[in-house]
């Protein structure tokens, strides 16, 4: 049998080794303490699963959603911008919903670009925007994040054939994996590139409701201008711990927005319409629930960088996200590093290449353990003297 370019151009899954590791290290009976991945750990809110059952037991929730997904859901997404971020967002046709946002990213590409046009990603960066590249098929150029720049892309950098080519840009606040946050200025200047260089920019606000320090993460929509330009994605699988129920949503550029919902269109019938209820009571209802989830990692994320501290591993602290990108000890590269930490400490982390050349020299370690797990993942290392 033969298959489609398309599918051979995909690329290999770079963690699914790092999976298979871990399997086979917890198979032999060892207690591994996995901080390799990015799965939030708790629960999701009571009062949103309570509202997924009522709805469930509603049976027009049964039938075939609206192609684009109810209204309710797209009003509360509306109404959740205007709130959190006093962002005026149409809800009819500024908002697009989805199973997630990977599935947004990855259709993207097959929705705004051609073969061969050229898409900018930051570098390290989510390595799944790279299965949107192989599926449509373009060309993608990186944008270094450099601790120096507060792991933001230095655009001064890119060239004039780069500025020109280059149809569509993604970014990433909190960063996946550094953990650095976006200043309003760096956005306002991502604006006015844009606009210089007809580039449409689609920022990836997964770890939105994760900012610490008091510090809540600003919105790419909170510049002005930035609407003109781009979208925002945002998920509800870390503010409300809810990975497994797929669903997410683009808001910004109408016509952005617009090429999304003929996609899908063409995709899915949407998601089940109790699960979009639901979504709309974690956007309506308190918050509390994320201001006690953004405490939780926060002790964690303490309680990480204090134990690293102690050891001598010279850490910065991350401003938001789940993740702490922290440097390799000196003679390793990063996977070198991480199969050590795995073989000698049974401690599993990501190594930092995994995410980009840019990405060589750290391992990103995941905040989804308790703070005792972390403290003693960090114990097991400083027996390696490494530090
Ligand atoms: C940076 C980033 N973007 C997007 C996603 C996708 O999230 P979801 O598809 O659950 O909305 C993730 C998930 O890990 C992520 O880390």
């Amino acid at each position: 049998m033969e298959f489609s370019n398309r599918l051979k151009n995909l690329p290999t899954q770079f963690f699914a080794t790092l999976v298979q590791k871990v399997a086979l290290a917890v198979s032999e009976g060892r207690d591994v303490i996995n901080l390799g991945q990015g799965n939030p750990d708790q629960p999701t809110p009571e009062h949103i699963v309570r509202a997924l059952q009522d709805a469930a037991t509603n049976p027009l929730a049964h039938k075939y959603s609206p192609f684009r997904g109810i209204n309710e859901l797209k009003q509360a997404a509306a109404d959740f911008y205007k709130r959190e971020y006093n962002v005026e967002i149409d809800p009819y046709t500024e908002v697009a919903i989805m199973f997630g946002t990977k599935i947004g990213l990855v259709e993207l590409p097959l929705a705004m670009m051609n073969e061969n046009e050229l898409m900018l990603l930051p570098d390290p960066g989510y390595p799944d925007y790279l299965s949107g590249v192989g599926l449509a098929s373009v060309r993608f150029e990186t944008m270094p994040l450099l601790e120096e720049n507060n792991f933001l892309p230095d655009y001064s950098k890119l060239t004039e054939i780069q500025k020109e080519d280059a149809k569509l840009m993604y970014l990433n606040y909190p960063n996946n994996p550094t953990g650095a946050t976006a200043t309003k200025d760096f956005f306002e200047e991502t604006v006015a590139l844009a606009k210089e260089s007809d580039i449409a920019i689609v920022h990836d606000f997964a770890y939105g409701g994760i900012g610490f320090d008091g510090q809540k993460p600003i919105s790419f929509l909170q510049v002005k201008g930035a609407k003109d330009v781009g979208i925002e994605m945002y998920t509800l699988s870390k503010t409300y711990n809810m990975a497994g129920w797929r669903v997410g949503f683009a808001v910004g550029n109408p016509k952005i927005i617009e090429a999304i919902n003929i996609i899908q269109d063409h995709l899915f019938v949407s998601l089940f319409p109790a699960i979009q209820t639901a979504a709309a009571a974690a956007l309506n209802e308190s918050q509390e629930c994320v201001n006690e989830l953004v405490s939780l990692y926060e002790g964690r994320r303490n309680a990480l960088v204090d134990a690293c501290s102690r050891i001598g591993w010279n850490v910065k602290a991350p401003k938001g996200s789940f993740f702490a990108w922290l440097p390799v000890a000196k003679g390793y590269t990063s996977q070198e590093f991480a199969n050590l930490l795995l073989e000698k400490a049974d401690v599993a982390v990501a190594p930092g290449n995994g995410f980009g050349s840019f990405g060589e020299g750290y391992v990103r370690v995941g905040l989804l353990v308790d703070e005792v797990r972390l403290v003693e993942a960090i114990n097991r290392i400083e027996k390696l003297n490494l530090f």
